[in-house]
């Protein structure tokens, strides 16, 4: 071990582990690019105030788990900690609003940063794959991430997940219930700061997770009855159109994000094997964000799907993704002269694309035996100075333990035809 560990709130992906990492991502990433995403990459950090703004001054996020810092230029940066303020950001510098049709449609996975109290699937460093629709205003849209995600998951052979879903209404209606719901909450019982919050930011009351406050909800005015017909007829028709792909969900009246770009559509997938950091994944409509960041009016919708989350979503239901093995075939020279020859069979093998390594450090036969079996290749290939002399290389089933000479132009196209 060395001085230092990792971050508090912050783990490493290593082998074997690390390989399901990658296979989550690329199962996220799958139906989205069947479906006309663009893959997009973003920096690590931005300017402070892209998040202040995007995300909202009053959030948890920003007020409190935001990494930033001051350049030696004097530029005021954050880590980002979420990805659509920073995808929109881009989107929008590169004019891609004006480039072709809407609307803009783009995914991107990376690294997020939150000064959160860490507990299990809760980290400091953590891991999303996201989708963005940018400029576009039609259910069909909302729906199409909602089912997107739900594919993902069920690709990964999930079950045990729910989709939450809800509506925040939009400028029109949202400003008349938020009155009414902070005229209901200042009736309460409640300590400072939520009495604050009710001021700032009263949806946030909705969420609070402790059983005094819930209790005290009973009758709370709910957005639900008093969304506008136009956001109304918008969620009936999002809500029709995944049902009739068979897909079910839940109406959460009380589901608000803790992000403030939201309107309309918003949804969270939960997984029950999960505790209380549940939410595997989550996103909405932001149809003001573009103009609260200086852009033009563009109505979007978007989810970030957590990768850390996942995986422990599957290991919660037990399920091991059926990974191909790193390594197809292992090579393994008996002598000075035979690794010479035998190193420049594994680069014609690795040109040909089986995936195959090699028994460095001058092991004896055991030791390179072990390690073969230890790689998962499916065959080793030894050879010694005798081997070669008489134009052959050792082929063995590292199954059956059978062991054949194959000639040396023949082991590419014999691996080749014995791995497909
Ligand atoms: P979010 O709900 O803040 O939404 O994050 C999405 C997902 O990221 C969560 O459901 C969770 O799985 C994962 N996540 C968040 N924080 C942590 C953490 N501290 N540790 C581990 N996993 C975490 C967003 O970020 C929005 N940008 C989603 C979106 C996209 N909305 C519209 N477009």
């Amino acid at each position: 071990m060395s001085t230092f560990k990792a971050p508090r709130g912050t783990y490493d992906l290593i082998p074997p582990v690390s390989a399901t990492y990658l296979a989550v991502r690329e199962a996220i990433a799958a139906p989205l690019r069947r479906s006309g995403y663009g893959y997009v990459e973003t920096p690590g950090f931005e300017n402070v105030e892209l998040f202040a703004r995007g995300v909202g001054e009053s959030t948890d996020i920003v007020t409190k788990e935001m990494y930033t810092l001051t350049t030696k230029g004097g530029d005021q940066l954050a880590l980002r900690p979420e990805g659509t303020a920073s995808v929109l950001r881009a989107a929008l510098e590169a004019n891609l609003h004006k480039a072709g049709s809407l609307p803009v449609k783009l995914w991107y996975s990376g690294s997020y940063y939150r000064y959160e109290r860490p507990q299990k699937g809760r980290y400091r460093h953590f891991s999303q794959v996201g989708a963005e629709a940018i400029g576009a205003e039609d259910p069909a849209l909302d729906a199409e991430l909602i089912l997107l995600a739900h594919d993902a998951y069920r690709s990964l052979g999930l079950r045990n997940f729910r989709i939450l879903l809800n509506s925040l209404g939009d400028s029109e209606c949202r400003p008349v219930y938020r009155a009414a719901l902070q005229e209901f909450l200042r009736g309460l019982d409640l300590d400072e700061d939520t009495r604050s919050r009710i001021e700032i930011n009263p949806l946030r009351v909705l969420d609070d997770k402790r059983d005094a406050v819930q209790k005290q909800l009973t009758g709370v005015p709910l957005l639900r009855d008093h969304l506008c017909d136009a956001c109304r007829a918008y969620h009936a028709e999002v809500r029709e159109l995944i049902s009739a792909q068979g897909v079910t969900f839940e109406d959460d009246p009380k589901l608000v994000r803790g992000l403030d770009y939201y309107t309309r559509t918003t949804f969270e997938f939960v997984h029950d094997g999960l505790g209380s950091q549940s939410a595997v994944g989550g996103g909405g409509r932001y149809d003001g964000l573009s103009e609260m960041i200086g852009g033009p009016a563009l109505p979007s919708v978007g989810w970030a799907l957590g990768v850390d989350r996942t995986v422990l979503a599957l290991e919660a239901e037990g399920i091991a993704l059926d990974l191909p093995e790193a390594t197809s075939v292992f090579a393994v020279p008996l002598g000075e002269e035979a690794r010479k020859i035998l190193f420049g069979v594994v680069a014609e093998l690795r040109a040909a694309g089986i995936a195959t390594d090699f028994a460095y450090g001058g092991k004896g036969l055991k030791a390179a035996m072990k390690a073969a079996n230890r790689s998962g290749a499916r065959y080793a290939i030894v050879a010694g100075e005798r081997d070669f002399a008489e134009g052959v290389v050792q082929l063995k089933d590292m199954e059956s333990g059978e062991q054949t000479p194959v000639p040396l132009d023949k082991v590419v196209p014999t691996l080749r035809t014995k791995l497909a």
